[in-house]
């Protein structure tokens, strides 16, 4: 049954667990993913960029969100925009039958430019108001991730992020955080806390401290009722990375966010935790082992099936990892 992501969220609070949050942009990920959550009896939050509507169809996607639905009657599901770039996006992804909504308002319109505080307040303002009136939730951000697209910037207050990070990411500031909150009403609140989107985040293996957790820690604290939500999460597992390069492929080595630095983060307030980068590596990987070992298949089917259970396996693990096994 559908779901918002309030009333999913506000669930995983009280019992202290976080939700994975998957990209979609076909049937195989949608099966992987309620077969995943079928498994383990998880609740599920499905994502869909602006990319992914356009690619997929905002028809077809609605009626494979409606078809898994009522194939899993039993498992609450969340249909959420991933990073609406403005009113309008949210608006039509609300007419297609999303639960919730990202306004991404920490870039302009054009998903790339990173936006003033005063235009982010006022679009997310107006999306939340439409989107509250129709029943639907809100997810803002506020604070830049560290992305290759955006460029890095230091931490806003002047220093630059320790850690392992590549570039230092512009840390979400608590205190803005707060008066964020009050005036547009969110239900969640993406941070900027040392993550990056893709798959290349850290050239050096983590060792610990990845993540700004005195951040989370603080803007949890004083907003105890906004559900805190990481993005860049893919944690890209070396084997991924191996079977990939094993087939063909030419990844250079990278690293991801560590899975117990999202259980810590889990902690502190953080309730859903978008993973795209780590599902498309793992069916790249299973399709190019297929491809590699069977030169001569050219019926989909054999490469498409294991990559969807390559991708089962990932969801599979990381709903258990984030403590979702059971809540549905
Ligand atoms: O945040 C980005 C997600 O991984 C979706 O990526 O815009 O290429 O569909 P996309
Ligand atoms: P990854 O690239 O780490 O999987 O992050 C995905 C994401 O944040 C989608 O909004
Ligand atoms: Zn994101």
């Amino acid at each position: 049954a559908r779901i918002t992501l309030r009333q999913l969220l506000d669930h995983a609070a009280e019992n202290d667990y976080g939700l994975p949050a998957y990209n979609i942009n076909n049937m195989e990920q949608g099966l992987a993913i309620m077969e995943a959550a079928e498994a383990v009896n998880a609740p599920v939050i499905i994502q869909a960029s602006r990319g992914a509507r356009s690619y997929a169809n905002d028809v077809v996607l609605a009626r494979l969100i409606d078809a898994l639905c009522e194939l899993y009657p039993h498992i609450p599901v969340c249909m959420h925009q991933d990073h609406g770039n403005g009113p309008a996006t949210c608006a039509t992804a609300i007419q297609y039958g999303f639960t919730s909504v990202m306004m991404d308002g920490s870039l302009k319109e054009d998903g790339k430019t990173p936006a003033d505080y005063e235009y982010n307040v006022d679009v997310t303002r107006r999306v939340t108001e439409m989107a509250h009136a129709c029943g639907v939730s809100v997810e803002g951000e506020l604070g830049v991730l560290g992305s290759l697209e955006t460029g890095m910037g230091e931490a806003e207050d002047g220093h630059g992020f320790e850690g392992v990070l590549d570039h230092s990411a512009l840390l979400t500031d608590p205190d803005q955080a707060v008066d964020f909150v009050a005036q547009t009403k969110v239900d969640a609140l993406a941070i900027a806390m040392g993550t990056s989107h893709g798959a290349y985040k850290f050239t050096r293996k983590p060792d610990g401290d990845v993540l700004a957790m005195h951040v989370i820690e603080e803007i949890h604290r004083r907003l105890p009722d906004t559900h805190l939500v990481m993005h860049g999460s893919s944690s890209v597992p070396q084997e991924l990375q191996d079977i990939i390069n094993q087939y063909g492929g030419e990844m250079p080595q990278t690293w991801g966010v560590p899975v117990e630095e999202i259980q810590r983060g889990i902690k502190h307030g953080v309730r859903k935790i978008n993973i795209d980068t780590d599902n498309r590596m793992a069916i790249t990987g299973a399709i190019r082992k297929v491809l590699a070992e069977k030169p001569g298949e050219f019926d989909p089917r054999a490469y498409l099936k294991p990559a969807k259970e390559a991708m089962r396996k990932v969801c599979m693990q990381r709903f258990q990892e984030f403590g979702c096994e059971g809540q549905a």
